[in-house]
């Protein structure tokens, strides 16, 4: 668990974090969001230490992170940010195997952990360990930093912007990578965006922050729901609330069981805004559902968006 407790750090006099207090629980994953210069990166750069709070204090299970020798931090918190951070004159293995190399792993004990990284990233590590940097493309760069975050196997997982600067197919694809490492390494994520879909894509709390400050946290579906200003209001854009709530839901939680119909079938697993958006391209009123095995599950009807065909008389 962190516990955030009423801290504060400006700079040349102008506060970036104001009196910020916030628990994140053990396994859970956290997003911050807010405007450029909110104060986001400086919270999380508070967190391992890189920055010292002004007043207030922190602590990461149970115990002040003062307290915390550097070598325990370093273990426990990954940190991975948007410019990556690469060492350009080291290998692939050498900047993943960073921070074991610090703690003094053995070598061999270091070369199994990038292999088995690299693996789950999806980079062969063959192909992959001997490269520099700049022999990457942006996606695969992003990748090694994520890879370098979770080297140590660290518990708690604090990310700045890391997919900020990629097209939104890679994108996409590494926030269901980290959507995945999240499930089935149970790690404690904080992860630093200023995108809202991102935020709603992954958060299980969204916590958005203006002038150092917190200015509504919830789930998702609440943000949404009842934003409590002006400012969270633009940002989970008016106009674009209900796609965004659409996007919460999966096909699987409305469709009908019913006999398969003609028609190009939609995955099951698929979000209501992507239903949305097929209803609309192909003109249709109902959509053939396939499940994971690409198996008929049943008809989805553009009704069904609105709600649980259970709750109402058809
Ligand atoms: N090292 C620094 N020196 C002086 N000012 C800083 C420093 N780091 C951040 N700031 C200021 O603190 C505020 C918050 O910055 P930051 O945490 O980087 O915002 P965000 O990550 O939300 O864009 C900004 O006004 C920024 O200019
Ligand atoms: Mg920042």
């Amino acid at each position: 668990m962190i516990e955030i407790s009423e801290v504060s750090k400006s700079f040349d006099g102008r506060q970036a974090i104001s009196e910020l207090s916030l628990t994140v629980n053990n396994g859970e994953f956290a997003i911050l969001i807010g405007t450029s210069g909110s104060g986001k990166s400086t919270m999380l750069k508070l967190l391992n230490r890189l920055l010292e709070p002004d007043s207030g204090g922190i602590r990461l299970h149970g115990k002040n992170i003062v307290e915390h020798s550097p070598e325990q931090l370093r273990r426990r918190i990954g940190y991975a940010i948007q410019s990556v951070g690469l060492f350009p004159h080291w290998t692939v293995e050498q900047n993943i195997g960073a921070v074991p190399a610090l703690l003094k792993w053995p070598k061999t004990r270091i070369r199994d952990r990038v292999s088995e990284l690299l693996e789950l990233l999806h980079l062969p590590p063959d192909e992959f360990r001997h490269r520099y940097p700049d022999q990457l493309s942006g996606g695969q760069q992003q990748r090694v930093g994520v890879a370098r975050a979770l080297a140590a196997d660290p518990d708690v997982l604090l990310m700045d912007e890391p997919f900020g600067a990629l097209d939104p197919v890679t994108r996409a694809s590494l926030q269901q990578e980290l959507a995945n490492i999240h499930k089935v390494s149970g790690k404690t994520i904080i992860l630093v965006t200023h995108d809202v879909d991102e935020a709603l894509a992954l958060g299980e709390r969204i916590i958005l922050i203006d002038h150092g400050r917190i200015v509504q946290q919830g789930a998702p579906r609440d943000f949404l729901l009842s934003p409590e200003n002006d400012l969270v209001r633009e940002f989970v854009g008016q106009s674009d609330i209900g796609i965004r709530l659409l996007g919460l839901d999966k096909i699987a939680d409305r469709v009908r069981a019913q006999p398969a119909i003609p028609g190009e079938p939609i995955r099951s697993n698929s979000t209501l805004r992507e239903a949305l958006s097929a209803f609309v391209t192909r003109k249709e009123h109902s959509l053939p559902v396939v499940d994971e095995h690409g198996l008929p599950a049943g008809v989805l009807h553009f009704a069904d968006l609105l709600g649980k065909p259970s709750g109402r008389p058809r």
